[in-house]
């Protein structure tokens, strides 16, 4: 079988510049291989990996396949494919890459199919889609699966409902629960990453704008903030009695969608539910509001029914969909996709940094402790959480203080008081 689909081989040159240009800014990871790449820790290993196929992407191949690994990598959305990281890791790195941009439904999901076979011993997912595929149409590929990893926080909702069904085939680690993936990557990440989706396909100014921010998880806190910091006046919705306070505390304005919708400018949704943004919103809408989601999947949005009350769409730019609804105009980015990774080019290496040496760090847990893990949901062992925020302190040249043996034993009593 071919070992590779891709767009474009002749893309490569341009493809290693942009794999080398993140690499420079992932000095954990050079950490890390400088570490493991001589006595290959992960030799026999077999991975499949479906994730966001990206120059940051390529750096964390390389790496898990220099620590001994054989990998095949596929896409986790048919947008974030970045065909010239694509043609170089086949090309320059040697390695298995099924994934196009634009690839259709049938396309997307027959490089999922590509990238598993009976040999397959380790799956590492960003949104669940490998291991739905093998405990559906591949089951029979699971009988050499002893572990995986998992990304993104839905993911881990899917994980977790697959888990508590009794299903889940075998144990995985959810990485975006580590301290040092979740607080940095969705927050920092999502919240620059978002904006520079927004901005490169509108170029809109932000400040002064109204700008709606669905779900106030990491994710939309990092969007929110970001927001804030460009101007714009921040409205939150949340479903969560807690986060919406949070939010309130953080200075933005706390209000259902019914009432955000005839205000806003800017919509984003960040919640990981389906249809946050559904018709009894849209037509409520200012003619000239913009939509975007920056969740995993394309749910957030109701597509369909903005399609469906349109009279007409037409591209008004690249990314930008501008339906007629009634009189209004709606401008839907990225047709609903993640606006982060289809409008711009996901979060900066530098986070991805964190997020990525996570994703080695439980690959390496899970190879050589798999034996005494159990089929369920895994954080990453706080140690190694810790390990990899020392290691990107150290790259940062940051020095932090340590306990003296006083507070230490401060800290483990209960007779000092006052
Ligand atoms: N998820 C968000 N940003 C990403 C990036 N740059 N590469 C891979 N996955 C991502």
């Amino acid at each position: 079988m071919k070992k590779y689909n891709i767009k474009n081989i002749n893309l490569a040159s341009q493809g290693k510049k942009k794999i080398e240009w993140a690499g420079n800014e992932m000095p954990v990871l050079k950490s890390l291989e400088k570490k493991f790449s001589k006595n290959k820790p992960l030799k026999g290993l077999r991975l499949a990996a479906c994730l966001h196929v990206t120059s940051e992407t390529a750096n964390l191949m390389i790496l898990l396949k220099k620590s001994g690994a054989e990998v095949k990598l596929c896409a986790s959305n048919p947008l974030s494919t970045q065909d010239e990281v694509v043609a170089s890791l086949v090309k320059d790195y040697g390695i298995s890459v099924y994934a196009v941009h634009g690839a259709s439904r049938q396309l997307y999901y027959q490089h999922l199919e590509s990238t598993v076979s009976d040999q397959t011993n380790m799956t590492m997912d960003d949104g669940a889609d490998l291991v739905n595929l093998l405990h559906t149409k591949k089951k029979n590929y699971l009988k050499n699966i002893v572990g995986g990893t998992e990304e993104t926080t839905t993911g881990v909702i899917r994980l977790k409902a697959l888990a508590g069904q009794g299903k889940l085939a075998y144990p995985i680690i959810a990485v975006n629960d580590a301290m040092t993936k979740h607080f940095f990557d969705n927050r920092y990440g999502t919240g620059q990453s978002t904006i520079d989706g927004l901005i490169r396909a509108t170029n809109i100014l932000l400040a002064g704008k109204v700008l709606v921010v669905a779900g106030y998880g990491w994710c939309g806190r990092g969007v929110a903030m970001r927001a804030k910091g460009h101007g714009s006046q921040v409205i939150v919705t949340e479903v969560d009695p807690v986060r919406a306070l949070e939010a309130r505390m953080d200075g933005f304005e706390v209000m259902q969608m019914v009432d955000a919708a005839r205000i806003g400018d800017i919509f984003v949704t960040a919640t990981g539910d389906i249809n946050v943004i559904d018709a009894k919103h849209i037509k409520l809408m200012k003619s000239g509001a913009i939509l975007a989601n920056t969740g995993h999947f394309d749910v957030e949005i109701n597509v369909k029914a903005l399609q469906n009350m349109a009279k007409s769409n037409k591209e008004v730019r690249p990314q930008v969909v501008e339906y007629s609804v009634g009189n209004k105009k709606i401008n839907l980015i990225a047709g609903g996709r993640l606006v982060n990774l289809s409008a711009a080019e996901g979060h900066p290496a530098q986070v991805m940094d964190m997020s990525f040496a996570g994703q080695f760090q439980a690959a390496k847990y899970v190879w050589q402790n798999y034996k005494k893990m159990k089929p369920e949901v895994y954080v990453l062992p706080i140690k190694l959480d810790n390990e990899i925020a020392k290691a990107k302190l150290s790259t940062m040249g940051i020095q932090i203080d340590k306990l003296t043996q006083e507070q230490k034993k401060y800290l483990s009593s209960w007779e000092l008081g006052t």
